[in-house]
C-alpha cells in the first residue's frame, strides 16, 4: 500500500493554464488507486484536470468512460472566454474519443443523462459561490456509486466570493475525507464502502497529523514541479516568439539594406536626368553644329 507511486511522478501530456496544475500528481495517483469506471467532471474550461484523468485512463488501460460537462462559455470566477478554448481542447481531446466525451451543456441539463448510482469519480469545479457548489453537490450526489469519490477544487480560496471553504466543513464529516491545502485546496470525499486499501489509507491519514502533513508536503512538492513545467513552457513560447520577431526584423533590415545598395548602383549607371544633365549636352551639341555650319 503506497500513497505515492510512480504514477504520482507522471508528467501531464496536456499542460494549459489552470488553477489545477498542482493537483496533477495526486490525480494520477488517485486514478491508479481508485480505478473508476465512470468519471464525471463538472467544469472543464481549458481541460487541464480532465485531460489528467483521461491520460491516466489511457495509460493505466482502465475500462472507464469519462464525461466533461461545461458550457465552455465561462463564469464569474473563471472569467468569460471565447470559442477558441473549446476548439483547442476539442482538437487535443480527439485522441481520447474512444472512452471520453465533451458534453456541452449546463450541469443540471446533463443530469438526466446519467444513471443514479453510476459515477465512481465526480470532480466538482464549476462556478464557486457557496450556493453553486452546494447545489452541484446536492443534485449530483444521487449519481454517485456505492464506491463514489468526489473532488472539490478550491477548498482553500478565501476571496472573490468563493464558497467551497464554507461548504467543505459542513459536509466532510458525513464521508471519509482528506484535504490538500496547496494548489488552492482540494477536498476529497469517499463513500464508506467499496474503496481500495490505498484510498482507505489516504482517508485514515486525515486523523493522523504526522502522516497527513507528510502526504500534503509530498504532493505540494510534486505539484510545484508541474507549475515549473508550465512556467518553462510559457517561457519557451515567449523566447520562440521573440526569436521569430527578431528574425523578421533582421530580414527586413537586410532587405532594406540590399534595396538601398541596388538603388545606389543603378543611380551610378543611370544618373538621374536632371534638367542640367539633359539641356547642357544638347546646348553643347547645338553650339558645335552652328559653329560647324557657320565655318567659311
Ligand atoms: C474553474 S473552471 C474549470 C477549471 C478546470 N477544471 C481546469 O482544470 O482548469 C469552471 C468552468 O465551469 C463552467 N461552468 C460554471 N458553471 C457551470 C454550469 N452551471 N454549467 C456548465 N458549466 C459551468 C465554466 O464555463 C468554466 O469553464
Amino acid at each position: 500500500m503506497q500513497l505515492i507511486t510512480s504514477a504520482s511522478f507522471w508528467t501531464p501530456d496536456y499542460i494549459v493554464d489552470s488553477a489545477w496544475l498542482e493537483h496533477a500528481p495526486f490525480a494520477f495517483w488517485l486514478m491508479e488507486a481508485h480505478r473508476p469506471r465512470v468519471v464525471v467532471e463538472l467544469g472543464t474550461h481549458g481541460g487541464f484536470s480532465y485531460c489528467c484523468f483521461c491520460q491516466a485512463i489511457q495509460r493505466l488501460g482502465l475500462s472507464a468512460r469519462a464525461y466533461a460537462i461545461d458550457t465552455w462559455k465561462g463564469d464569474e470566477h473563471a472569467g468569460f472566454y471565447g470559442e477558441d478554448v473549446f476548439q483547442g481542447l476539442s482538437a487535443y481531446h480527439d485522441r481520447y474519443s474512444s472512452f471520453s466525451q465533451l458534453v456541452r451543456s449546463k450541469f443540471d441539463e446533463a443530469l438526466p443523462h446519467f444513471e443514479d448510482g453510476s459515477v465512481d469519480l465526480l470532480h466538482i469545479d464549476g462556478r464557486h459561490f457557496y450556493e453553486d457548489i452546494k447545489r452541484d453537490f446536492e443534485i449530483w450526489r444521487p449519481k454517485l456509486s456505492s464506491r463514489g469519490v468526489v473532488l472539490f477544487h478550491d477548498t482553500n480560496v478565501r476571496e472573490r466570493g468563493f464558497g467551497v471553504f464554507q461548504l467543505w466543513p459542513e459536509i466532510k464529516d458525513d464521508y471519509l475525507n482528506f484535504e490538500f491545502f496547496h494548489g488552492h485546496g482540494l477536498g476529497i470525499l469517499g463513500a464508506r464502502g467499496g474503496l481500495s486499501d490505498e484510498l482507505l489509507q489516504l482517508f485514515a491519514s486525515s486523523n493522523d497529523d504526522g502522516s497527513s502533513r507528510a502526504i500534503r508536503e509530498a504532493y505540494a512538492k510534486l505539484g510545484q514541479g508541474v507549475t515549473t513545467l508550465f512556467s518553462n513552457k510559457m517561457l519557451a513560447a515567449t523566447v520562440e516568439a521573440e526569436r521569430q520577431s527578431f528574425g523578421a526584423a533582421l530580414n527586413a533590415a537586410a532587405e532594406k539594406e540590399h534595396a538601398q545598395a541596388v538603388a545606389e548602383k543603378e543611380a551610378h549607371i543611370w544618373p538621374p536626368m536632371t534638367p542640367t544633365r539633359i539641356w547642357r549636352p544638347l546646348y553643347l551639341a547645338l553650339r558645335a553644329l552652328l559653329k560647324w555650319r557657320g565655318r567659311p
